[in-house]
């Protein structure tokens, strides 16, 4: 603990600048995100002072709502997902600096009226012309949003004028180019802030502290000494009433193709020269570049999809995901995805990597596991029979923390081996709740610190890897094309025969 607080890295990943008086205008303000995630996390940061009491929230959306309406919603949101408001003269004071403006994200009077209504603010809180636009609102409309901002001449200004895009940015490789171009015409590249919530986690910041400040792993973090590595995003939760956006995106959109691959990216990039955010993306794009699916060719080798049917989570019955409010009952969209994915460059060459996601497992957790290769030559007779492979898991949610597993003796005259946990857990450590992933991210914004979102090249080379995958699970298809899965259960069998052919498998939880 002492030699975190002393560490470079640290410090520089470190939180702790306070951002200038800033208006968030959030275009979709109506929305979850809102209530439950942004203006919580805002709101805990203000009472932690770590955000200028200047700070103003600015709400867009379509309904009428008054800026009353609105503050009480957001309270709600703060009382119900966040910690609570606390004094109510705190929160009292926060919303003084919350307003609301409803317009149409399409009509061009709405960016006018939003203008001199940001323009009154400034006035009024002091908040000097500084802005972040955050498109909480659907995918299809980040273009149109862009473009009507660009137009209404309110990002004329890369210094103090920011643009925040939601996930998923494009919904393919062409897509994702095409949405690029568009913001590209109205703003520069150093005011677009693409957003993954995931880089906003407390322990996937800690992956690269993990591995560039401890030398003691990195000799080991290559093809010599790793037989593979698993990356595991579990989640318990079904549909949650998004069919509109899921039927067309599925798990491997909506999981993969980012969440997924920014931990891939972590995992197996090289050592970034420093900190900024440009050396640690170039690495992140060179590390995509080299990546591919493992067997292009025959698709069905290296990924598999899967969709929930009925079964039961914590001992209620949930139903099918075709029985779903909102879901086709002959829908072939994935809730489920495997893939194996290998990298064509020195460290890797030969080192599977695979990815697997899927809502409705019996447990939510997210994980990557480093496998070792085992020892040349097994003298041990071992508990399990076999000896197994040293592992390191890295824990990012819940439960966060690292373990390392390695082999001892068990206690008795024979020489047999047992495998046991090393463990070291946040909170046992710090103690401390970690900062909401969208919070940090906001503030880094306001900050004008790029390195935790996504940068144009990056997100093109993540749907590149997808994209023979994508092709082939959009195309039309029977409903028995897609293999089912218990709810509560890990996945299709298919997800293990893509392990087991290597004589691998999943890691159990
Ligand atoms: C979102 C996805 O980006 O991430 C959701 O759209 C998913 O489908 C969520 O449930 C998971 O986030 P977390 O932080 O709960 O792991």
């Amino acid at each position: 603990m002492v030699a975190l607080l002393e560490n470079p890295l640290r410090v520089g990943l470190q939180q702790d600048r306070i951002p200038e008086p800033q208006i968030l205008v959030i275009f979709g303000a109506s929305g979850d995100l809102t209530q439950r995630k942004i203006v919580p996390a805002l709101y805990q940061m203000r009472r932690e002072r770590r955000l200028p009491p200047e700070l103003t929230i600015v709400g867009v959306a379509r309904r009428e709502w008054s800026h009353d309406f609105f503050r009480e919603h957001l309270k709600e949101g703060v009382e119900e997902f966040g910690g609570g408001i606390g004094f109510e003269a705190v929160w009292e004071d926060f919303a003084k600096g919350v307003f609301y403006c409803p317009g149409d994200i399409d009509k061009p009077e709405s960016y006018e009226k939003l203008r001199d209504f940001l323009a009154e603010i400034d006035q009024l809180r002091g908040t000097r012309g500084n802005r972040v636009f955050y498109l909480s609102v659907a995918p299809r409309f980040f273009g149109e949003a862009a473009q009507q901002l660009g137009a209404a001449g309110m990002l004329a200004d890369p210094e103090k004028q920011r643009l925040v895009i939601e996930k998923p940015f494009g919904k393919d490789l062409a897509t994702a180019q095409y949405l690029n171009r568009v913001v590209r015409q109205v703003c520069k590249e150093e005011q677009i802030y693409r957003i993954d919530h995931y880089l906003g986690k407390e322990t996937v910041q800690n992956l690269m502290v993990f591995r560039f400040a401890n030398a003691i792993f990195e000799p080991l973090w290559n093809r010599q000494f790793v037989d593979h590595v698993q990356i595991t995003v579990a989640e318990t939760v079904g549909l949650e009433g998004r069919a509109g956006y899921y039927e067309t995106a599925g798990a491997l959109r909506d999981m993969v193709q980012n969440h997924l691959m920014q931990l891939f990216c972590l995992t197996a990039m090289e050592p970034p020269n420093s900190l900024d955010a440009d050396s640690i993306r170039n690495e992140k794009v060179k590390v995509i570049q080299a990546t591919r699916l493992a067997n292009a060719e025959e698709l069905s080798l290296s990924a598999v999809r899967g969709q929930y049917s009925g079964g039961w989570m914590k001992g209620r019955p949930v139903p099918a995901y075709r029985e779903e409010e909102g879901a086709s009952p002959e829908s072939t969209v994935n809730t489920f995805a495997a893939i194996e994915l290998v990298v064509d460059n020195w460290r890797w060459k030969g080192v599977p990597f695979y990815l697997r996601t899927g809502k409705r497992m019996p447990k939510k957790l997210t994980e990557i596991s480093i496998h070792f290769k085992e020892v040349p030559h097994l003298m041990f007779q071992s508990a399990a029979r076999q000896m197994n492979h040293n592992v390191l898991a890295l824990r990012i949610q819940p439960d966060e923390g690292i373990s390392m597993r390695f082999e001892v003796k068990t206690p008795g005259n024979s020489l047999r081996t047992r495998s046991v946990d090393m463990d070291f857990r946040y909170d046992a450590a710090f103690g401390l709740p970690s900062t909401e992933a969208y919070g940090r991210l906001v503030v880094d914004c306001m900050l004008g610190d790029q390195t935790l979102f996504t940068r144009a090249d990056e997100v093109e080379a993540s749907w590149r890897i997808m994209t023979p995958l994508l092709e082939a699970w959009d195309a039309p298809a029977a409903p028995d094309a897609i293999a089912l899965y218990e709810a509560g259960t890990w996945g299709p069998v298919e997800a293990e025969l893509l392990l087991n052919k290597e004589g691998r498998r999943w890691r159990r939880f």
